[in-house]
Formats: C-alpha cells, sequence, structure tokens
C-alpha cells in the first residue's frame, strides 16, 4: 500500500463513498497501490519521454478516507503524481471530475505538491476531447479511467483516448455488469450500449447462460478495445469489496510489450486471472 503522506489541502473535500462513511480499505490496499506500483516500476521507461501526461477523467478530490480510520489518504491522481515524481514527474496532470468541486480540490492538491496540473469541469465524455486535444504531439500518456459504474465507462472516451500513445489502466465494474446485464436489454434502460456499443446483436452474449453473459459481455467490450490498435494484459485483477465480493476487475490495455510486462510483473499475485471472468 502506498504510503500515507500528509493532504496538502487538508480542508478541501475528501472523498468518503456513496455513503459518506468511507471508502472500502480495497481502494488504497489494491487500486491504488497497483497504479503506484506500476508507474514506480515504469519509472525509468517515462524518463525517455520528453512530454509525459496523466490523464484522469473520473478524479474524485485527490484525497480518499477509508471507512473507520480516522486519517485520510492520497487519492487516485495524486498517489500517481508522487509515483513518477522524484525520477520522470508527469509534465501535465490532466484531471477532471464532474463535480467542479472535486475537480477544484484534486486541482489544488497537485498545485500544491508543484505538478504542472490542468482541471476540466464536467462529465467525461465532454472533457476527454478537451483533455485529447490539450496533449502535445508525441507526448507518452498513461489515462486512468475510474468511473463508479459501467454506464459511465463510454466506448466513445477510449476511442477518443485512442488518438494518443496511451496505456489504459481501467478500472471495469464487474459488480454492476454482473448484477445488471441481463436488465439491460431492456429498451427502457440499457444502460450499457455506450459501454459495449452492439453487445445485444452478439449471439455469444444474447445466447449465454445467465451465468455465463457477464464473461460473455467482458469478452466482446475487451475484443472492441483491442480494435483501437490496443492489447489486453492478461493480468486483470480482481477487486474485491470489505466483504470479499469481487467488485472491480483492473484491465490494463497498451500497443506495446513493455508496458504490458510491466503491468503482469506488478498485478501478477493472488487475483492473478486466466479465464476472463475466471471466479466472479
Ligand atoms: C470512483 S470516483 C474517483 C476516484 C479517483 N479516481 C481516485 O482514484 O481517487 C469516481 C468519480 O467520478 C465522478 N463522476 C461521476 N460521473 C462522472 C462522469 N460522467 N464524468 C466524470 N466524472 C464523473 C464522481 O464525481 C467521482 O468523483
Amino acid at each position: 500500500m502506498s504510503q500515507i503522506l500528509p493532504d496538502p489541502c487538508p480542508t478541501l473535500p475528501v472523498e468518503t463513498g456513496p455513503n459518506e462513511d468511507g471508502v472500502g480499505i480495497w481502494v488504497p490496499e489494491q487500486k491504488h497501490r497497483l497504479l503506484h506500483e506500476y508507474l514506480t516500476a515504469s519509472r525509468y521507461a517515462w524518463r525517455k519521454w520528453p512530454n509525459r501526461v496523466f490523464i484522469d477523467p473520473f478524479c474524485g478530490p485527490g484525497r480518499i478516507r477509508v471507512r473507520e480510520e480516522d486519517f485520510t489518504r492520497d487519492g487516485g491522481a495524486i498517489v500517481a503524481w508522487r509515483a513518477l515524481a522524484e525520477v520522470a514527474p508527469f509534465t501535465a496532470m490532466l484531471v477532471g471530475d464532474k463535480d467542479p468541486t472535486r475537480a477544484a480540490a484534486c486541482e489544488a492538491r497537485l498545485t500544491a505538491l508543484g505538478a504542472p496540473v490542468k482541471a476540466f469541469q464536467g462529465p467525461a465524455s465532454d472533457t476527454v476531447p478537451r483533455m485529447v486535444a490539450a496533449v502535445p504531439a508525441g507526448a507518452l500518456c498513461c489515462a486512468y479511467v475510474d468511473p463508479y459504474n459501467l454506464e459511465y465507462l463510454s466506448f466513445d472516451i477510449l476511442k477518443t483516448l485512442a488518438a494518443l500513445k496511451v496505456d489504459l489502466a481501467i478500472n471495469f465494474s464487474t459488480m454492476d455488469l454482473t448484477r445488471n446485464v441481463e436488465l439491460e436489454f431492456d429498451s427502457d434502460r440499457r444502460r450499457f450500449d455506450g459501454t459495449a456499443p452492439g453487445w445485444q446483436a452478439v449471439d455469444a452474449i444474447t445466447k449465454a447462460s445467465k451465468a455465463n453473459m457477464p464473461g460473455e459481455f467482458f469478452k466482446y467490450w475487451c475484443g472492441l478495445v483491442e480494435g483501437l490498435g490496443f492489447e489486453y494484459s492478461r493480468e486483470m485483477p480482481l477487486v474485491r469489496n470489505d466483504q470479499g465480493r469481487p467488485i472491480y476487475r483492473m484491465v490494463f490495455f497498451a500497443r506495446h510489450d513493455l508496458p504490458k510486462r510491466i503491468w503482469a510483473d506488478v498485478a501478477r499475485g493472488p487475483n492473478r486471472t486466466l479465464d476472463l471472468f475466471e471466479g466472479d
């Protein structure tokens, strides 16, 4: 887990989860740990690039409080900044959130740490095209895509990011998928149509058993992202909530072997996955 360091802006808002009672310990222990370890392990590769950009369209306020803890910890964008700060600091941190107070808090915390940050307020579907336009030509980028649920993991966002030289670290909500995939056939809902366009016409999904449907949807989605010129890492750790139930997979896409190898090294562990939806 990343070190607990002081909040550079202790009066600003903190992420405390949907019930405001704190986020699960899995956020720092799994989600942020992996982001930190991946960036740290790849720091010398980043150093070769003059322009290094971190893109976080669902950034939150940059600080979290875990349930039953009386102190706070870094949020994802701050974890990412600190991971490269010593060796190859990001030359631009592009952070965005639908909630303007969260985007502003994340910006203020990064600024206080000396990061060159630009904040974008609004839904990711609006901010990502603006973020991509702000990236200098030839920059190496890492996009951390961390929405609460699948509905906001719009495929258009990934398509827009694909114009860049970018690796994608995506938190894919398997809980939302497993609970709701059958319901989303309903024409009044269809929350997943933007996530995986065309999924309702895929035989492998429509003809799958209830138990296999989430896995078939996930395979189809991975195939769509591969169609943008990426390869996914077979190491896609399963993140579990405090009750041990699977909630996310952390999925990594890259266009080259080196980042995939580094990701595989840090992501390999007890939750290692060989089959795409094994154990969900
Ligand atoms: C899981 S939290 C982000 C946590 C943060 N990435 C971290 O690691 O500390 C998701 C964030 O997305 C924001 N959000 C929700 N819907 C959004 C949308 N459509 N576009 C951009 N941000 C959105 C929420 O306000 C919330 O701050």
